[in-house]
């Protein structure tokens, strides 16, 4: 814990220590011009710079920036897809006209290419390899909302690690990960690829991807280079609808929006993704403020920018520059650094274009390669541009990283019921066992989005999980009893690698759902698996009802009705609309995507190997009508109907924030805050013991929330401000303790555009939820 928080606290502590700095310093330069640029550069200093050797670095850029053309400087800012050999892409190369490519993970042609950059391009810069490794390459984890459900980094960390040097191996140097966009309304479907809803639990996720992706060092060879998106504002898309406009206000922007990428930015990730999004009518991928002033000037961001696929076009797309070349001209002077095209040449055409027209100086373009390759450079790209292909294998199957899969998919998942304690099952109590629904012998489903490097072969099966954990004595009989599917299909289909099953027909589809009531009906446990389908969840997935697609539900009643003791595990990327099920299935087990070894894991979890810990990163919602819904919004007018806000409906969450039960049973107690009073420099310490009452071992997630009383701004009835997993035995009973400073308890406030830190009374609570307690007050003087 004290290692941990150390490390959220020196992160916030500089974040702090920079705005403020620099909103001084705002105020000075107004009166004196230039020399703010000056002291920003000093805070600039505070952020780590993961180069071994910058000096050689820096030298060795210079010097190839002396000789290359202007054509093969602006090379340097193109990236391209590659789906299949091209000419015209080695022909590309060949001429020094890119200097990234994305979206292969076949080492021969990444050797190949490389050999082209290298050999044949007129100054021998290797090329840049980038893909989304998100939760994993060949060894899928569980999708980035379920490593926030575990709220434990580390695991998270080594998750990323094993990614990376997965990705490594097959010569991938760059991913498109962390995604940390904040998202407070589940009809989103990219809230599956972040941390969910806080600002808090997000920053911690985003460091531990940095930490885990990057290592300690650029070069070395088993990690890769990170690349934080996208920046900033996505998640906030009206209505849910993906690539829909965002209307966010500065403090919101501030406190919950930006958080997480600064906390990259502070861990020293070295690239940065612009959004889709148009914020506040700036689109996000031309927006100066965003680019320049927040990342570059305040944050001390000394990597490349690169613009989501397409992003620059989109500038002329959403009606805000005039043509291609305007867009070029646009993003380029906002901060983007490099293009990342489908089908745009914005940056290919329009940037020689503005050079010409001396709209870019030549100063200015030195300047937005430079950091390109820097990276080349400090990554050992010039000395080791190539792959050893025959070892490939050996590191994509290691048991290890299978190993550490599953159990980052035990850790990550969330127990939302267990009536009666039906779970954990005790294998000697049945014979037979069903398990039915669309996820019963699903692989690429299990998988969810962003799992493009894998081969769904690898998937254990929830149903072979089962067959294995069990053995042979006892039989597991499966049945989908539903078909599902989307009613626009995705464009991610074509690159899916999920089998393609023929529609059923009406008749069929009466049949399988018969036959899987029978498979219930002849078993003496059922296991139903619902939720959504790989493509259901993701980019360009969003929903406009969280209902159970298809006729799932049907499938749960029908097998509640039999009798038999049901197991519900939820296979899914957001909170759907489980109220019924919530009410009349003894025990649900939320999984998530788990990845490939989501089957070994589901099978422990339910048979008592492992006791779920996980805790829900997200506010869960009734249904969709109450979104966005998240639990720190502001005191409001009439607190006491808070709950009645609608006429047809309760208004308060399904499940809390943070919510997540266990097969032990917890007590926490005890609160303690060792100052009454503290003055804006010192610390207060938050303590609180937690007891095991019971017989089993569990996690618990202790939780500290606070709530400031008054101040310059109205402020969330709670807010997330630390937190710790912990490993209890029976009986056994351990003090957590919470250190709150001026990182925690300082904000923008809206009313004087600055971060603050009020003199008010405090709340705090400490639990094992948002809406934990065990309350004690605490006060910051003037
Ligand atoms: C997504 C990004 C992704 C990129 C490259 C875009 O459509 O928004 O998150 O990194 O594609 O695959």
């Amino acid at each position: 814990m004290e290692e941990k928080w150390k490390h959220a606290s020196t992160g916030c502590l500089r974040r702090w220590v920079a705005n403020v700095a620099f909103g001084t310093l705002l105020a000075i330069s107004l009166q004196s011009g230039t020399k703010l640029f000056a002291q920003v550069i000093q805070v600039e200093h505070q952020v780590p710079a993961p180069f071994t050797n910058r000096g050689a670095i820096q030298h060795k850029v210079d010097d190839l920036l002396k000789v290359m053309t202007t054509e093969e400087k602006i090379g340097q800012l193109n990236q391209v897809f590659f789906f299949a050999p091209s000419s015209s892409i080695d022909e590309r190369i060949r001429k020094g006209e890119l200097g990234s490519i994305l979206f292969t993970t076949d080492p021969a042609q990444i050797n190949r290419m490389q050999r082209i950059a290298v050999n044949e391009s007129p100054h021998h810069i290797p090329l840049l390899i980038g893909f989304d490794v998100v939760h994993g390459l060949r060894t899928i984890f569980p999708v980035p909302i379920a490593m926030a459900a575990s709220w434990d980094p580390s695991v998270e960390e080594n998750a990323q690690r094993i990614a990376a040097s997965e990705a490594r191996a097959v010569g991938v140097d760059w991913t498109f990960a962390p995604m940390v966009d904040i998202a407070r309304d589940a009809r989103w479907g990219r809230i599956v690829e972040g941390a969910g809803e806080d600002p808090f639990l997000g920053s911690a996720m985003a460091r531990a991807q940095v930490r885990g992706f990057q290592g300690e060092h650029l070069d070395a060879p088993d990690h890769l280079i990170a690349c934080v998106k996208h920046f900033a504002g996505y998640g906030a898309a009206e209505g849910g609808r993906d690539y829909d406009d965002a209307n966010v206000s500065d403090a919101q922007m501030w406190n919950v929006y930006l958080a997480p990428f600064h906390a990259a930015v502070d861990a020293g990730v070295q690239t940065v993704m612009s959004a889709y999004v148009d914020l506040n009518d700036v689109p996000a991928t031309g927006n100066h403020w965003l680019l320049h002033d927040v990342l570059r000037d305040t944050w001390g961001f000394k990597g490349f920018v690169v613009s989501d696929a397409d992003a620059v076009k989109g500038l002329k797309v959403h009606g805000f520059t005039r043509d291609l070349p305007d867009a070029a001209l646009r993003a380029f002077d906002a901060g983007v650094n490099m293009e990342m095209a489908v089908g745009s040449t914005a940056y290919s055409t329009g940037i020689i274009e503005a050079v010409r027209a001396g709209q870019i100086p030549g100063r200015a373009l030195d300047d937005a390669v430079r950091p390109i390759l820097e990276t080349k450079a400090a990554m050992g790209l010039f000395e080791h541009p190539f792959v050893e292909e025959s070892r490939v294998e050996s590191i994509t199957r290691d048991p290890a990283h299978l190993e550490a899969a599953r159990i980052a998919a035990e850790k990550s998942s969330v127990l939302l019921r267990n009536e009666g304690g039906l779970l954990p099952l005790r294998a000697e109590a049945y014979k037979r066992i069903a398990v039915i629904g669309a996820f019963a012998e699903s692989r690429a489903d299990l998988l969810g989005s962003w799992s493009l490097g894998a081969n769904p072969s690898d998937t254990v099966t929830i149903a072979e999980g089962i067959r294995r954990k069990l053995g042979s004595g006892i039989s597991v009989e499966t049945a989908p009893g539903v078909q599902l599917e989307r009613k626009f299909p995705s464009p991610f289909d074509m690159l899916s690698k999920a089998p393609k099953d023929p529609k059923w027909s009406d008749a069929q589809a009466k049949e399988e759902f018969e036959r899987a009531i029978k498979t219930a009906n002849s078993a003496d446990l059922v296991v139903v698996t619902l939720g959504e389908l790989q493509s259901m969840s993701g980019e360009a997935a969003s929903v406009s009802s969280l209902q159970l697609a298809g006729n799932q539900e049907e499938l749960l009643e029908a097998a509640v009705a039999t009798g038999k003791p049901v197991v519900l595990v939820l296979i899914n990327g957001r909170p759907l609309d489980i109220r019924w099920a919530l009410e009349h299935s003894p025990a649900i087990l939320e999984a998530w995507f788990p990845g490939t070894q989501g089957g070994p894991a589901i099978a422990n979890l339910l048979f008592g190997g492992a006791t779920p810990g996980g805790k829900l990163p997200f506010t869960w919602p009734r249904d969709a009508g109450q979104e966005p819904l998240y639990y720190a919004h502001n005191t409001t007018h009439s607190p006491a109907t808070q709950s009645k806000r609608y006429w047809n409906q309760e208004s308060t969450p399904l499940l809390p924030f943070g919510y997540g039960l266990s097969y032990a049973k917890f007590s926490i107690s005890n609160l303690r805050i060792d100052k009454a009073e503290i003055k804006k420099d010192e610390m207060v310490k938050v303590s609180a013991d937690v007891e095991n009452l019971s017989d089993v071992s569990g996690d618990e997630v202790a939780q500290l929330y606070i709530h400031q009383q008054s101040g310059s701004a109205s402020r969330p009835v709670r807010e997330l401000k630390g937190f710790e997993r912990i490993r209890l035995k029976p009986h056994e009973k351990k003090t957590v303790q919470f250190s709150v400073g001026k990182d925690e308890l300082s904000y923008w406030a809206s009313s004087i555009h600055n971060w603050v830190l009020d003199s008010a009374i405090f709340d705090a609570w400490v639990g094992e939820d948002s809406t934990a307690s065990l309350h004690g007050t605490f006060t910051v003087a003037p």
